[in-house]
């Protein structure tokens, strides 16, 4: 069961199923039957493919959708780089910026709120990444801290495709597709190139992002475990159509190659009345994951907790691995159950969402991260590792009310100047393994 109560009525404004071949009309007869483009779309819109795949990928990675639409994409004046005096997302283009990436263990506080109206996009700040958007390989990682909607201003992602995991303050999203409320234990997934607007109805919202320039998310296989469990394809929501028919003065904002870029647009594109097809937007309530753990002894490897994967080409290797770390109960005996000290060749970018992370009581708090990069070691701190080689583990004992994740990589996570000039920097993390004494005594086994 659920730990924690869920808010969501998915009957009402969501299709049910993971990357399903989805068909949903605001007006009666929309969406044209048995054909995409016919000579005239009903109510006068116009049929749009957004495809998210190349046309030819194989058709069970063949990811596309058809919008009807009161206006096409194409309909809006000249984009122009947004002027430097406007721009107030730190964001990061080239990883390369810190040539040296650090093999410290990195931690981060929370960022504050800022303290000037910042809608959701103006709050993004990068903290690391690897490949480039331009090579559609890697990821960028994101925090972002907001405390004001985004009004009349819509933005899409020309990088990636943006797995939002809210910490504080829930988003509205709404997208060319539908609309996407999420809170914090949830997370979104916008595909890239999708438009879409933030409204943020507790007034601040603060999380994570991270957009995946590679393959698209996918749910992992289950081999062993058979045909359920993990993240289960019926719990990830997509939204039914919803549009506006609304004009005015509007900015259409994207982000391509890291830079942001905006348009006059005078109308919302927020005007598609009917859609089907398997590209579009989805929630996923991080409190449905069916857990796995060992029942006998030992844990098993943290892969038992992967959520979403977005494959490279080398079979088993992904490029990013999107991991929880949910409640769940500890049974395994004579075991020291806590997650075991690693090095990794995988890099690991960890947030918390709410709660205390199992291997570390303090220090990794809501908001804050960390950063083990390939090789660096890493595992619980010295209090942590003395409670645990010391309880009962003769009795079930259970981790509640927590959410942890990791954004796990194939190479190298680079952190952004920022991330390494921040005052959020702990300068003092790797104290928490100072106190590992010397124990060994070959005298006594
Ligand atoms: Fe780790």
């Amino acid at each position: 069961m659920p730990t924690f109560e869920t808010h969501t009525d998915a009957s009402q404004h969501y299709q049910s199923g993971f990357a399903n071949d989805f068909a949903t009309e605001a007006l009666p007869g929309a969406l044209p039957v048995g054909r995409n483009s016919p000579q005239r779309a009903a109510y006068g819109l116009y049929a749009e493919q957004l495809s998210g795949t190349a046309f030819t990928a194989p058709r069970a990675h063949n990811r596309r959708s058809w919008l009807y639409r009161i206006r096409p994409g194409a309909v809006h004046k000249p984009f122009t780089r947004v002027p430097a005096d406007k721009l107030r997302a730190k964001l990061v283009a080239n990883f390369a910026e810190v040539p040296a990436t650090p093999p410290n263990q990195l931690r981060w506080d929370p960022l504050p709120m800022p303290a000037a109206p910042t809608d959701f996009i103006d709050g993004w700040v990068t903290m690391a990444g690897n490949g480039a958007a331009e090579s559609m390989s890697g990821c960028a990682i994101h925090l972002y801290a907001a405390n004001r909607s985004m009004q009349d201003r819509f933005f899409y992602n020309s990088d990636g495709e943006l797995l939002i995991v809210p910490q504080q303050g829930r988003l509205a999203i709404w997208t060319e597709l539908g609309k996407v409320d999420v809170e914090p234990y949830e997370i979104a997934v916008i595909p890239r190139g999708v438009r879409f607007s933030v409204t943020l109805p507790d007034g601040e919202a603060r999380g994570y992002i991270c957009e995946n320039f590679g393959a698209l998310l996918q749910l992992p296989d289950l081999g062993p475990i058979g045909s359920n469990g993990l993240a289960n394809p019926r719990d990830f929501l997509t939204p039914q159509a919803a549009y506006e028919d609304r004009e005015g003065g509007f900015e259409l904002v994207t982000k391509m190659n890291g830079v942001l870029w905006r348009a006059d647009i005078g109308h919302s594109p927020l005007d598609v009345v009917a859609w089907h097809g398997n590209y579009a937007p989805y929630k996923y309530d991080l409190r449905h994951f069916n857990t796995i753990g060992s029942i006998s002894y030992d844990h098993p490897d943290p892969s038992i907790f992967l959520v979403l994967q977005s494959p490279s080409d080398t079979p088993g290797v992904d490029t990013i691995d999107f991991v929880i770390f949910p409640p769940r109960w500890l049974a395994a005996e004579d075991t020291f159950r806590p997650p075991w000290f690693h090095r990794n060749v995988a890099s690991e970018f960890m947030g918390l969402v709410h709660g205390v992370y199992d291997a570390k009581a303090e220090g990794f708090v809501p908001g804050g991260a960390s950063l083990h990069n390939c090789m660096s070691g890493h595992g619980p701190d010295a209090e942590t590792f003395e409670k645990a080689s010391n309880s009962d583990t003769t009795k079930p004992a259970k981790v509640d009310a927590t959410m942890a994740f990791m954004f796990e990589t194939r190479t190298l996570i680079k952190p952004t100047q920022f991330a390494l000039e921040t005052a959020q920097l702990q300068a003092n993390y790797y104290e928490c393994w100072q106190g590992l004494t010397k124990h060994f005594n070959p005298e006594q086994r």
